[in-house]
């Protein structure tokens, strides 16, 4: 396997499961406790990571509120379809990184161009084994991938994980078309995880995970 930075998973989920009702918005899963312990992920770490989908969806500015750090925003775009106005090009936050594939039209590259820095990998989709290898060339060694559902589903599926966080929030979401804390087609074989700790967090549990 390629070198690569540390990559953890953190999301939060129902009870079911579910990061996000079928209407896909962005939607509190968890309390005051959960989400400062995020902000203190965040500026631990040299990079946060979402797919367009969660740039669509929910507009995250991907900012560390806490303490005065810029840490890196990467969003996984293989067409470029991320809007010029949105939040995670803001100036608020640190540096953007917009990985495309060689298949975004080039119009929409110049634009992102303008407020990003561009890297293109893989032919039709974004090609995460060779983005995470270029990562770590540039010296980031500890990667926080915030979703969604599919991005997750990739980076897992191509054994491209290290640990993963889950907030269990206090609640059910269902919907068969609800996004899941993994979506995709699934695995063949269950992909086993060691139980790192248990916590009591708001009104729901932390459970950390590391991938074996
Ligand atoms: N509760 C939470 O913790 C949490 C956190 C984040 C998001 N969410 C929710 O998750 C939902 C969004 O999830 P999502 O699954 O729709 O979108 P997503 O995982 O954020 O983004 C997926 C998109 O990334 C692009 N992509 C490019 N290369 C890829 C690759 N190699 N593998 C996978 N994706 C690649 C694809 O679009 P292109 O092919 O066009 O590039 C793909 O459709 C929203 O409802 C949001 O609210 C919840």
């Amino acid at each position: 396997m390629k070198s690569k930075p540390f990559v953890f998973i953190n999301a939060a989920m129902s009870a079911d499961g579910k990061i996000s009702t079928y209407r896909r918005s962005q939607l509190k899963i968890s309390g005051y406790d959960d989400m400062k312990r995020v902000d203190g992920l965040r500026s631990g770490s040299d990079a946060i990571m979402v797919g367009i989908g969660t740039v669509l969806a929910d507009n995250p500015g991907l900012t560390v509120k806490s303490v005065e750090k810029n840490v890196i925003r990467i969003v996984v775009d293989s067409m470029a379809r991320t809007p010029v106005d949105a939040e995670v090009l803001s100036r608020k936050g640190g540096p953007t990184i917009i990985a495309v594939s060689k298949s975004a039209p080039s119009e929409r590259v110049e634009a992102l161009r303008e407020k990003a820095e561009v890297i293109t990998v893989g032919d039709e989709r974004v090609s995460l084994s060779e983005l995470l290898a270029e990562l770590k060339n540039r010296g980031i060694e500890r990667l926080m991938v915030e979703g969604g559902a599919t991005l997750n589903w990739s980076l897992i599926s191509e054994g491209l994980v290290d640990e993963i966080y889950v907030y269990i929030g206090n609640m059910i979401i269902g919907g068969k078309n609800a996004p899941t804390l993994v979506d995709g087609v699934g695995l063949k074989e269950p992909m086993k995880l060691e139980l790192l700790s248990v916590e009591r967090m708001d009104e729901g549990v932390l459970v950390k995970w590391r991938v074996l």
